[in-house]
């Protein structure tokens, strides 16, 4: 899909479809609204007089133009209460109205810059925003039917008309940096989608090698006979189960030459977790096929970075596996090592994102990691805590966890700390070894992820827990429904510009927080 950005009047841009917002209680409508409304003779006007629409958000409506306009449609967008207006309302409000223009048949569409002449958000978010809900709201997975059902035909231009000379450089900007991180989302999406069959963790380290290529990052892939040699036996015990061989896929980017910081993000790559041994209840079992969404997270993330060139250097890590209950597999009660020569007892199998983590976490501090974040479909206590609105942290160092905390608000994808307390670690000690890897049903995400925590040192770390995020999200326009959302894409590269913005301004080389 094209997006591009015009200096014209909106009313003025020959498309399909054109798109304006309304505040809710507003009965004179300002800006591109008001000229749509004047070329349309006022009505706009009536029909919110009329109480036929009230700015809601995400509520829509369409109108026929009657040769008033070269656009054939207006469709109208509400963008909920003024005071309340913020980038995800705009994001929300973009993925709405494109869908909409989508739905009514429109392959090219021009829209307004929802919100940006309100004031509370600068041009160039408010055109991050748009672009963002823009490109995440007309996703869709092809999936693998034969006959394709009835459909639209897909949006292929959008326009962004912004009068505002003065705006535009900035419109352009933000518009540039909200496309490239959702196509990035979108990227992570597809690969989550994919069921196990079709994304082995051979294809994913595939496809990770590919987006490298593409994109400009280096990429290596260790296999199961460099994982033996560097003692990797949490990751591998995992993969005894199955006839796929692990993969370790290590990404890097280089965007601070001779900075001694490097950030790692590290994702689960479950390409299909059946529990093992401790096989999972059918039921509902076909949605682990999305047990590498963290994975996905961070290949997703690394892409935006290579395009987005923070000055930050930047490491990804994915752990790929399947946990399969094959004859090699890996018992409860078994006792495995990881590379920091931490032993393990596993008391169920089931708890495997955790392991091929733990030698992942540790490996990325061989490589220097300065500050690391896992992402990780981890537990399903995490649905239970948080239901399907917040990814779950939990993290070992307090500034860091706020650092992340600045990154999610900023994208809007909601996060919500959880307490490390010395006193879970009791959950976890092991009669045999140095730690076990669950400690029973209470406080699951915490201890879960206290357990990651365990292989990283004093290193500044942070796990995020989307189990409840990573997909079955509802009612937000720009997600798919009970699909993968590519959540925490957006919020890893936000950290890494974050980072970047921060060693700019302290005018040096970035500090690793204490
Ligand atoms: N991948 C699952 C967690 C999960 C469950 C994610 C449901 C999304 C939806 C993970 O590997 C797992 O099985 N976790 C166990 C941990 C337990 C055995 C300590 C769980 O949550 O039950
Ligand atoms: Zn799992
Ligand atoms: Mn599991």
């Amino acid at each position: 899909m094209e997006l591009c950005v015009v200096n014209q009047p909106i009313q003025e841009v020959p498309t399909d479809a054109v798109i304006v917002s309304l505040f809710e209680g507003v009965t004179v409508p300002t800006g591109a609204t008001a000229a749509v409304d004047q070329a349309l003779g006022g009505a706009i006007h009536q029909m919110i007089a009329a109480g036929d629409f009230r700015g809601r958000k995400n509520e829509t409506a369409v109108l026929y133009t009657l040769g008033r306009l070269p656009a054939r449609k207006v469709v109208l967008v509400g963008l909920g209460k003024a005071e309340d207006l913020d980038a995800e309302r705009i994001r929300q409000a973009a993925a709405a109205g494109v869908r909409k223009a989508h739905e009514t048949g429109a392959q090219t569409v021009a829209t307004a810059v929802h919100g940006a002449g309100a004031g509370q958000v600068e041009a160039r978010a408010a055109a991050q925003a748009c672009a963002e809900g823009i490109v995440l709201g007309l996703y869709e997975y092809e999936g693998f039917k034969s006959r394709r059902e009835e459909q639209r035909p897909p949006v292929s231009r959008v326009v962004l008309a912004e009068t505002d000379a003065q705006r535009l450089a900035a419109v352009e900007d933000g518009a540039q940096r909200g496309r490239i991180l959702a196509e990035a989302t979108n990227f992570a999406r597809t690969l989550a989608n994919h069921p196990g069959n079709k994304l082995t963790p051979t294809d994913m380290a595939e496809a990770a090698l590919e987006m490298a290529r593409e994109f400009g990052l280096q990429c290596r892939v260790l296999e199961r006979a460099d994982m033996e040699r560097l003692g990797m036996g949490a990751l591998l015990g995992v993969a005894k189960g199955s006839h796929q061989p692990p993969k370790l896929i290590v990404l890097e980017y280089q965007g601070a030459p001779g900075d001694r910081d490097i950030l790692a993000l590290v994702g689960k790559g479950l390409t299909f977790d059946s529990g093992g041994i401790d096989l999972k209840p059918g039921e509902h079992m076909e949605e682990m096929k999305y047990d590498m969404a963290g994975g996905a997270a961070v290949l997703g993330a690394m892409r935006a970075i290579a395009q987005l060139r923070p000055a930050v250097n930047v490491i990804g890590l994915v752990p790929a596996t399947e946990n399969m209950p094959g004859g090699g597999a890996q018992k409860p009660g078994d006792v495995v090592k990881a590379c920091n020569g931490k032993t393990i007892e596993i008391i169920s199998t089931d708890a495997e994102g955790r392991l091929i983590l733990a030698d992942a976490v540790a490996y990325a501090c061989n490589l220097g990691a300065t500050r690391l974040v896992d992402v990780a479909t981890l537990t399903g206590a995490c649905i239970v805590a948080l239901g399907h609105l917040a990814t779950g942290l939990v993290s070992n160092n307090q500034p860091w966890a706020e650092e992340i905390q600045r990154a999610a608000a900023a994208t809007g994808e909601r996060v919500w700390q959880l307490p490390v307390w010395e006193e879970y670690k009791n959950q976890y000690k092991s009669d045999v070894a140095d730690l076990k890897n669950t400690g029973g049903r209470a406080a699951g995400t915490i201890v879960g992820g206290m357990i990651i925590g365990e292989f990283v040192g004093d290193t500044p770390w942070a796990h995020l827990d989307i189990a409840g995020t990573a997909w079955e999200v509802s009612d937000v326009p720009y997600q798919p429904n009970k699909a993968a959302t590519g959540v925490m894409v957006r919020t890893l590269a936000q950290l890494a510009l974050n980072l970047a913005q921060g060693r700019a301004e302290s005018g040096a080389a970035g500090r690793a927080p204490r």
